[in-house]
């Protein structure tokens, strides 16, 4: 499973991509504003400065809701950097621009997907990545892991090659319980990435080992 940070902020990016395990980065205008990034080139250089950073796609989402609109905007961001992939909303123009931007090899992620049927109708168009919101789900008693099986399974029925992307990770288990399904990448923040290395016995057993080595050692 592909592992990409869900931030715009560029510490934390550094900070995953020298953990060795980072291939992606995505963000989304709350992201963007949560960092105090604004003004249409202040946004547009961010994304570069991101994918100076990390030898992987960068999801940067267009603001615009009509599709010439979308159009415009994803052909800008495709024309920062190679790993530019358009993140799109799930909507009847966003799967317009999605079509659009396949037959022109322009990457795109379909954002803010809460449906298998979104899923379905956005791998029809093109989508290189769908973005099922699984902890937005879990948080109106919805079950966001189940619809990754949901997808997982409608998309191996077909072969689709569009790639499950589970985002709105908030924590280590929706991590686990992606990859036991098979989702293709996740996104999340940097804590719940730190937090798959931490376990209380392997603390416990590096503190034997180094007391039991001092005790001969000195
Ligand atoms: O990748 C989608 C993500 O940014 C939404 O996460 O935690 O705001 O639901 P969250």
């Amino acid at each position: 499973m592909k592992f990409f940070i869900d931030t715009a902020n560029l510490d934390q990016i550094k900070e995953a991509e020298d953990l060795g395990i980072l291939d992606g980065v995505t963000t989304n205008p709350s992201l963007m504003a949560k960092e105090g990034i604004s003004g249409a080139n202040n946004i547009l250089q961010h994304y570069v400065n991101i994918c100076n950073i990390v030898d992987g796609p960068v999801s940067a989402e267009v603001i615009a809701t009509d599709y010439e609109g979308m159009v415009k905007e994803g052909e800008d961001l495709a024309e920062l950097h190679s790993n530019i992939v358009v993140k799109v909303p799930m909507t009847k123009e966003g799967i317009k621009a999605i079509k659009y931007f396949s037959t022109k090899g322009i990457k795109t992620n379909c954002t803010l997907i809460f449906s298998a049927g979104q899923a379905l109708i956005a791998a029809k168009a093109g989508a290189t990545y769908v973005s099922p919101f699984i902890g937005r789900l879990d948080d109106v008693s919805t079950n966001g892991v189940a619809l990754i099986e949901q997808i997982r399974l409608i998309f191996d029925n077909y072969m689709f090659d569009t790639q499950i992307l589970a985002a709105s990770v908030r924590h280590p288990m929706h991590i686990i319980e992606c990859a036991e399904i098979g989702a293709d990448v996740m996104t999340g923040p940097l804590s719940a990435i730190l937090a798959l290395i931490n376990h209380p016995l392997t603390d416990n057993g590096l503190a034997k080992f180094l007391a039991d080595y001092n005790k001969l050692n000195g």
